[in-house]
């Protein structure tokens, strides 16, 4: 696939296939990540990659997550980017993902660094997410999980001395949502020019 075709191809995917991902690709998509820039060259993210019962594990407690806090969704439409019943669906089980790959870094006592470390995260995970696209499989960015992290640290025995970034499920796309579309899709307002 061609670059900016990556790039535009690049949905949240929250419904999955079942089918396995196979190993090499799974381990190409994080060399992707591995290769995004780092503040002062760090290189400072983990990875960790979750499947079968610990995946179901971080399912369950992500559907309660997302229960409590789309609870007042019903009523107010406006908030809901997506309905309320397929978005706690989508949580339960991360849309039937076969894996769920975590993005941990560094912890740092340094705001300034653990703003780099978290900025050097980022960037790796986006890598991810448009190589994943490039092979015809999908994620999710996804920071929600995190709303219960002691939950998180204490199935994936992440120590304290590290940081939990984001989550995002991988698997095959059943179902590719729509763009999004862009606030100011001509970049009118969103770039200025100086000389
Ligand atoms: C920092 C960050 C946190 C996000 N957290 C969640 C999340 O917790 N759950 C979720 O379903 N999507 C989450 N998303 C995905 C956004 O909802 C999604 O990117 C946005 O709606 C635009 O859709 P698109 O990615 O298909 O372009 C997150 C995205 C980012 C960048």
């Amino acid at each position: 696939m061609e670059f900016f075709e990556v790039i535009n191809k690049r949905r949240s995917i929250r419904k999955f296939k079942p089918d396995p991902i196979p190993k090499e690709d799974i381990l190409k998509i994080l060399d992707a990540a591995n290769w995004a820039p780092s503040a002062l060259n760090l290189q400072p993210w983990e990875f960790l990659v979750v499947t079968g019962n610990k995946k179901n594990m971080l399912g369950s407690n992500y559907g309660k997550i997302v229960d409590h806090y789309t609870k007042d969704w019903d009523a107010a439409p406006d908030k809901a980017f997506m309905p309320r019943q397929e978005f706690i669906q989508f949580a339960n089980i991360y849309g039937g993902a076969p894996a769920v790959i975590i993005v941990l870094v560094e912890a740092h006592k340094d705001p300034k660094y653990q703003k780099a470390f978290i900025e050097s995260a980022s960037a790796a995970m986006e890598n991810m997410l448009l190589a994943a696209t490039a092979l015809g499989l999908g994620g999710c960015w996804m920071t929600g999980p995190l709303d219960d992290e002691q939950y998180l640290r204490e199935v994936l025995s992440v120590p304290d001395d590290r940081e939990i970034v984001a989550i995002s499920p991988l698997g095959y796309p059943m179902l590719i949502p729509d763009a999004r579309p862009r606030l100011d899709p001509d970049l009118t307002r969103k770039v200025r020019w100086l000389e």
